[in-house]
């Protein structure tokens, strides 16, 4: 096997930003050299705690956690998740699971980090943000031209054919930073756009929960709970999906393996102005440009998705 290739992950961990980091260490064809933890599901703060703890439990206190964004690139005050989105992730993000291993000191800026790391990727770096993308934008207009190099970054975030999770236009990553989505999406960076169309295809039943209890280690039990909470919000608000979608996994295991997705090839925008304001729209002005820099996902091999899943999530739960 060829030697696995960089990962950096940007989260805004949040329930489904944890199973994301399960599958990227349970996954063999990478090394994670990084995670840039944000607002998003949570506080800046409670992102890199939530991290740090999990990469503990999960044997891989090695790994460096780095401060990501507090709030939106147009906000004045650091970001507060609101009622619906606690709800949603629990007080502390992780479903009311108390994760030990927490760090009491600040981490380094994930700003720097960014930076240094996106200037000087390697064709193969993969870069794959979960939350809300001002991080990205932020790096991409101090630097502009990396939007020409930087290889193509799979992002979850947007609905491009289906309604989306927080207004009838918007899904909750670009409904949080919408100008920095479209910033990101407007400089012609190469982007693979794991939205909502195939995020809502690949759903975790408690039956697989149950597995990962089976397993016996503390690991297993956590993310058993935990996974179990974010479904019981499905249970009430999207009942008919059986389960709670994988959003965030499904954006690393696409990153991992592009052929798992089926793609529209265009050039994206973000709507900013009211309604649609945080709507994923094909841009008009570049329809008819022969390069097209984003690439979305329309379809999935749901199945083959799960299985890869299941086995992955498991190896990184069974180790501790
Ligand atoms: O809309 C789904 C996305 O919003 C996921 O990244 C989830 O973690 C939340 O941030
Ligand atoms: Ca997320």
């Amino acid at each position: 096997m060829s030697s696995p290739r960089t990962l950096i992950l940007n989260l805004d961990t949040g329930i489904d930003d944890a199973l994301a980091l399960a599958y990227a260490l349970g996954s063999p064809e990478v090394e994670l050299a990084g995670v840039v933890a944000g607002y998003g599901n949570v506080t800046a703060d409670v992102a890199a705690r939530n991290t740090l703890a999990l990469l503990r439990l999960l044997g891989h206190p090695e790994i460096p956690v780095y401060r990501g964004a507090d709030r939106a690139l147009a906000a004045e005050a650091a970001f507060e998740p609101p009622a619906g989105v606690v709800r949603i992730h629990g007080e502390n993000g992780l479903g009311g699971q108390e994760v030990s291993g927490w760090c009491y000191a600040a981490p380094p800026s994930g700003a720097d980090f960014l930076a240094r790391a996106l200037r000087s990727a390697a064709d193969d770096l993969l870069y794959v943000p979960t939350g809300p993308l001002t991080d990205l934008a932020g790096t991409l207009v101090r630097a502009p031209e990396l939007a020409r190099t930087l290889p193509r970054v799979t992002l979850m975030g947007g609905a491009l054919t289906v309604p989306g999770n927080v207004t009838p236009f918007a899904e909750a990553n670009i409904h949080n930073d919408p100008e920095a989505a479209d910033v990101v999406l407007s400089l012609g960076l190469r982007t693979r756009v794991i939205g909502l169309d195939v995020t809502y295809q690949v759903v975790l039943t408690r039956e697989d929960t149950a597995l990962w209890r089976e397993l016996g280690t503390p690991a297993g039990r956590v993310f058993a709970d935990m996974a179990d909470h974010y479904i019981s919000v499905y249970e009430k608000n999207n009942p008919h999906l059986g389960g709670c979608a994988l959003h965030d996994p499904l954006a690393v295991a696409a990153a991992i393996d592009p052929t798992l997705v089926s793609c529209l090839s265009t050039n994206l925008r973000v709507e900013l102005g009211e309604p649609a304001r945080g709507r994923l729209v094909c841009d008009p002005d570049r329809l008819r440009d022969a390069e097209k820099s984003a690439e979305v996902a329309l379809t999935v091999d749901a199945p083959r998705f799960l299985d890869e899943f299941r086995a992955r999530v498991a190896r990184a739960l069974a180790a501790r």
